[in-house]
This record gives structure tokens, sequence and C-alpha cells, in this order.
């Protein structure tokens, strides 16, 4: 028998994917770009154990045995074979069955990229335990959850869509099929600056609300990209060019750019959820107060010094510098007493991530 365990960090994008260009392989409408955090606080962590007297694969997710068969979970362990047969790594291991036991140490489905450092997580563990190289899956990550594929790496990561010369009709047969692993493994994360190159970045989680949300992302962007036209308009106008923009303030570290951009990303990823139809509401009054803080606060620290991003969920996620943090929480606490919807316990102050890989095995 073999077990590994494997500790995976959630990503906060600050340029949002939302809609995919085919939805079996998880291929995006647009690159995207987040920061990981560290594994300090939010974390998923799966062990597996693989034996050659397992009778068959299973799961178990935060505590209880869930369905193995789900079609995203099959495509991620089904993929990880493919390719440890194909590299001649993991020897025997590569027939045994597996048990997979994955837990959150955050609210699941809230918003809070759950799906990103679950899937991440479970490529990564497997991967380690059959000996591949845990930096040439994420395209396999991806395809358990889009926003996975980016908690593969620290820093700043971008996901890249397919590139338009892969694009094409779908036809029959043995070119087709060569034609899908290529576009399958060309659409990748990769790390714009590392961790260490703007060290001083420190995100604060604001847990509004823990349920879990009434409109899961899949379905959601799904019905955003059939009904939306403002959606087609972010698509082709506006996210290639801000992705660019986003780029070039990291490299600068140019804070008031990169959290101008975060806020506007948010503001019409949302915007596109209200004007799908029927309408997708993830954030909240709460939520709303919020956004009116943060400006209010720049606007008294004069300068842009807080940015909030919000997923799919009320959750409020806030960009800033480390110099920032203690008027932040302290006017945080001020602004949104003990009694108000967002208390204290929930405030978590989250260090950007602090390793050179993301994910450590213990
Ligand atoms: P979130 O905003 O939390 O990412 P999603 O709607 O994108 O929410 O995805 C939630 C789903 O992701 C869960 O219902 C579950 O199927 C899957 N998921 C979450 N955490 C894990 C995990 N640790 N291991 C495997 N799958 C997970
Ligand atoms: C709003 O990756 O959860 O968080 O690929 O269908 O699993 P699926 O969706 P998911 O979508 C994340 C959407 C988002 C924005 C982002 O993380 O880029
Ligand atoms: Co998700």
């Amino acid at each position: 028998m073999k077990i590994c365990t494997g500790i995976a960090p959630v990503n906060i994008a600050v340029i949002k994917y939302w809609g995919k260009k085919d939805e079996k392989l998880i291929l995006p409408m647009n690159d995207s770009i987040s920061g990981t955090l560290s594994t300090d606080e939010m974390h998923a962590k799966t062990s597996v154990a693989l034996s050659p007297d397992f009778t068959e694969d299973k799961l178990w997710l935060n505590g209880k045995e869930v369905s193995i068969h789900q079609p995203r979970v099959a495509v991620c362990l089904s993929e990880l074979r493919k390719l440890a047969q194909q590299k001649k790594s993991g020897g025997d291991m590569v027939h045994w069955k597996m048990h997979i036991c994955s837990e959150n140490n955050f609210p699941t489905a809230a918003g809070l990229a759950s799906s990103a450092a679950g899937y991440s997580c479970l490529v990564f563990t497997i991967a380690h335990a059959l000996g591949l190289d845990s930096s040439q899956v994420s395209h396999i990550a991806r395809q358990g959850s889009g926003s996975a594929c980016r908690s593969m790496f620290g820093g700043f990561v971008r996901w890249r869509a397919l590139p338009s010369e892969l694009e094409g009709k779908q036809s029959d047969g043995e070119e087709s099929e060569d034609l899908r692993r290529k576009q399958s493994e060309a659409s990748n994360a990769e790390q714009i600056i590392s961790e260490a190159y703007w060290g001083s970045m420190r995100v604060i989680i604001l847990v509004v609300n823990d349920q879990a949300k009434s409109t899961s992302s899949t379905d959601g962007m799904q019905r955003t990209t059939l009904t939306s036209t403002l959606y087609t308009h972010r698509v082709h106008t506006v996210v290639p060019e801000r992705c660019e923009r986003m780029e070039t303030a990291l490299n600068e570290k140019d804070f008031a750019t990169f959290a101008q951009l975060t806020m506007q990303d948010s503001n019409q990823f949302h915007a596109c959820c209200l004007d799908t139809y029927p309408p997708i509401v993830y954030m909240n009054d709460t939520s709303h107060a919020v956004v009116r803080f943060v400006h209010e606060f720049n606007t008294v620290a004069g300068g842009t010094k807080v940015a909030y991003t919000f997923d799919a969920g009320p959750n409020a996620c806030l960009y800033l510098l480390e110099d920032s943090v203690p008027l932040l929480l302290s006017t945080l606490v001020q602004y949104f007493p003990a009694s108000s919807e967002i208390s204290v316990p929930y405030v978590r102050g989250l260090k950007y991530s602090t390793t050179p890989s993301p994910l450590q095995l213990p």
C-alpha cells in the first residue's frame, strides 16, 4: 500500500474566468489572472491510499463518501493514470485502485474557491503518488474545475485560453482525437510573478455568508454565456486588453493600477451575472457595503490602498499591501461592528503565498 497526503491553497482571481468554450475539456472563453494564497489558513487537504487489495476507487469529501463516478473526478483519475503509463511512472500502482479523502478547512461551495483548492489538491497528490511531475499536470486539474489549474502554482498566475490556431471544428476519427489532446494540453496555467517578487502583497478574506451558493459556478457561467450580451463585450473587447495591463501592473508592482483593474473586473463580472437571464445575484447588501467601505477608505487614505474582489458568492476578498493592513483592519472593525454580518472571527488575515511551490507534502 502507498499513502500520500497533499495540501493545496485557494487562489483568488483578479481577472475573472467565467464561461467555457468547451464544457467537457473545460476550455475557458478568456484568459484569467489570480493570486495564490498561502496554505497557512485556507486550504484543501487530500490523502490518497493505493493498494493492490482495493477492489474499487472511492472518494470521501469532507468526511462523507461521495460518488467517484462524477465525470470531473473520473476524468482526472483516468488522465493521471494515462499520463503515468505514458511516462512509465508509478510501476504497478497505475493498475491499483485508490481511496481518496479530501477535506477543506473553510466553507465548501460558498464562493471561496473550494473547487480550485479541492481539485488542484486531488490532482497534485495523486500525481505525486504516481511519481509524476506536478508542474506538468495543471491541464488535468483544469478538467476537475477550471480555476484549479491556477492553484498548481504560487505567486500571480495566468491561465491562458486556447490559442486561436488550435481552435477548430471537431470532426470524428483519429485526427479529431489528436486535436482534442492538443487542445486539452494547450490551455494551461503559468506563473507570471513569484510570491517573492511582490512579497508585501496580502489578502484578507471577509466571510459574509459561509453557506453553499444556490447557483454553482458551473451552472452560472453556462447561463451567462448563453444569455448575456454584456458578456460578449466583456470577453472579446475588455478582458484581452485588461489582462495585458494587469500583467504590466504586476511586473511594475504598480499597486494603484493593479487595484483599479481588480475592482473593475469584479464589478464587470457581477454586472454580467445580473445581465444573465434569469439573473444571477451572488453579492448581497453586506457585499455592497464592503464595496462602499473600500472606496471610502481609499478616498480618505488619499490613494488606492485596497482592492475588493468577489467570486461567485457574497464573500469579499481584499488585496492590499502589508503596510496598509493595520489601518484597514482597525477601520473595518469600526465600520462593521461585531454585531454586524461580518463577525470578527471571520476576518482572516492571509499572507500571500510564501513557498516556492504552493503545494506541500507533510
Ligand atoms: P466554490 O466557489 O467553492 O469553488 P463551486 O461551485 O465552484 O464552488 O464548486 C463547489 C464544488 O467543488 C463542490 O460541490 C465539490 O463538488 C467540489 N469540491 C470542493 N472542494 C472539493 C475537494 N476538496 N475535493 C474535491 N472536490 C471538491
Ligand atoms: C468566479 O472554476 O469554480 O471564481 O470550471 O465550472 O468548476 P468550473 O468553475 P470554477 O469557476 C470559478 C469562477 C470564479 C472566477 C475565477 O476563479 O476566475
Ligand atoms: Co469554484
